[in-house]
């Protein structure tokens, strides 16, 4: 009896001690199980910050008052501070008070409604404007309460400019035939004008004041001559025109011209002409008629000192030239850029400009199925030293030379 007694108590001992050792067991893979998805936890929480930090779009999260929760370094660092300044702070402290009331009314629908929403603003940072388009999302919580809204913004800038040249380049196309209607029924009466302006000075006095009126209105009627003349030039492309050019011959040809009042006002001629480009689309004469346009705008933008750059070189593009006419003058104000283009578009004093010359121009090059672009600063900024850059990309004419 008391051996029956000894065994069962060893074996409920052996028992519990079998139990506790499965139990201890048990407990350790747990805590090892738990550390493993702690550390993988960890690793993608790093991963996905990492992915959020090194983004080039700007991501945050803010409450429902429009105040700043999170967000990633490129937004901080967009705005020229670290993501903890802005912390805690309200949307205004980044976006001007307009765009800032524009999104709080959005992030309010997205916290009433629940469902993410879309838009676009614009956000000026110094002299410069970037165009975002933005998606507003809500974070819910485990009773699908809205919590906060995570907002991903992507710059669209160059979207946006492509855009308004499109509609630019249908705009001018339409004015230009408009334009040059109206400019063929101008240059009778004008000779005419003229021709009689002329008999009559004849008649009068130089010193006299008839000869003086007479003088103001020779000077104004050659004003508008010279406006009937750049339509007309844009009226007749399409005459008499070469297919192609050598465009370092073109350039080379208008330096020729130029080079000398080029260098009495203190401009330094900087030229990079590629060598075995392909020719290109265009009459020659309208081509050089483009780029006398852009290098006598670069130099008026200069007033008698600066840089100019001319640089021809194959594309990146297949089949396509590139000209780029650079210069380090006075700039375009941001709220001019979009006109430049336009007929009659000028900044220059009266007697000055026609304001013709970049219409006449971009009507040139669109018509050889060519692009011409235009990126300007009027101040030494961060991103671009002040100065304006026009492109011109031009076709390469098939069967000539190594085109596309
Ligand atoms: N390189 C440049 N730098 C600064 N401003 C420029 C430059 N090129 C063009 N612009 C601006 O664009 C405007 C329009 O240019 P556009 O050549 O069409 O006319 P314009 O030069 O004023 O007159 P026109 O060419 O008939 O003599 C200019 O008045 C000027 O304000
Ligand atoms: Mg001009």
């Amino acid at each position: 009896m008391f051996w029956v007694l000894c065994t069962s108590i060893a074996f409920i001992v052996t028992g519990i001690g079998a139990v506790l050792l499965y139990e201890e067991k048990r407990v350790r893979s747990l805590r090892q199980q738990v550390a493993g998805k702690t550390e993988e936890l960890k690793k993608s929480e790093e991963k996905y910050r990492s992915l959020i930090e090194s983004t080039e779009d700007f991501i945050f999260t803010v409450d429902k008052s429009g105040r700043f929760q999170s967000l990633n370094n490129f937004t901080a660092n967009f705005f020229g501070g670290t993501p903890s300044q802005f912390l805690g702070k309200p949307l205004s402290v980044l976006f001007s008070e307009e765009v800032a009331s524009q999104q709080l009314k959005l992030i309010r629908m997205v916290f009433r409604f629940g469902k993410s929403v879309r838009d676009e603003f614009m956000v000026k940072t110094g002299e410069h404007y970037t165009w975002l388009s933005a998606n507003l999302m809500p974070l819910k919580d485990e009773q699908e309460r809205v919590v906060s809204v995570l907002c991903i913004a992507r710059d669209i800038t160059e979207n946006k400019k492509l855009e308004s040249q499109l509609i630019n380049t249908e705009k001018l196309a339409s004015m230009g035939t408009l334009a040059a209607g109206v400019a063929h029924e101008l240059n009778n009466p004008l000779g005419v004008m003229l021709g009689f302006t002329d008999l009559l000075l004849e008649k009068f006095d130089k010193e006299s004041q008839n000869y003086q009126d007479l003088k103001t209105i020779e000077r104004h009627s050659l004003h508008c001559k010279q406006v009937v003349e750049n339509l007309l030039s844009f009226a007749r492309q399409g005459e008499g025109e070469s297919e192609s050019c050598d465009i370092n011959e073109a350039i080379n040809e208008i330096i020729g011209v130029v080079e000398h009042s080029l260098e009495m006002n203190n401009v330094e001629l900087r030229m990079e002409l590629a060598s075995g480009l392909p020719r290109v689309k265009g009459d020659l004469r309208q081509m050089q008629q483009v780029f006398l346009n852009l290098i006598n705008n670069a130099a008026a933008a200069m007033k008698g000192e600066g840089m100019l750059e001319i640089k021809t070189a194959p594309d990146a593009g297949p089949g396509k030239v590139r000209v780029t006419v650079r210069d380090n003058g006075h700039g375009i104000k941001e709220e001019h850029v979009e006109n430049i283009f336009d007929p009659f578009f000028t900044t220059k004093s009266e007697g000055e400009g026609t304001g013709l010359g970049l219409f006449v121009s971009h009507g040139i090059v669109t018509k050889y199925e060519g692009t011409i672009t235009c990126e300007s600063s009027t101040e030494d900024g961060h991103r671009r030293p002040r100065g304006t850059t026009f492109t011109v990309l031009l076709r390469a004419k098939k069967g000539m030379g190594h085109e596309g």
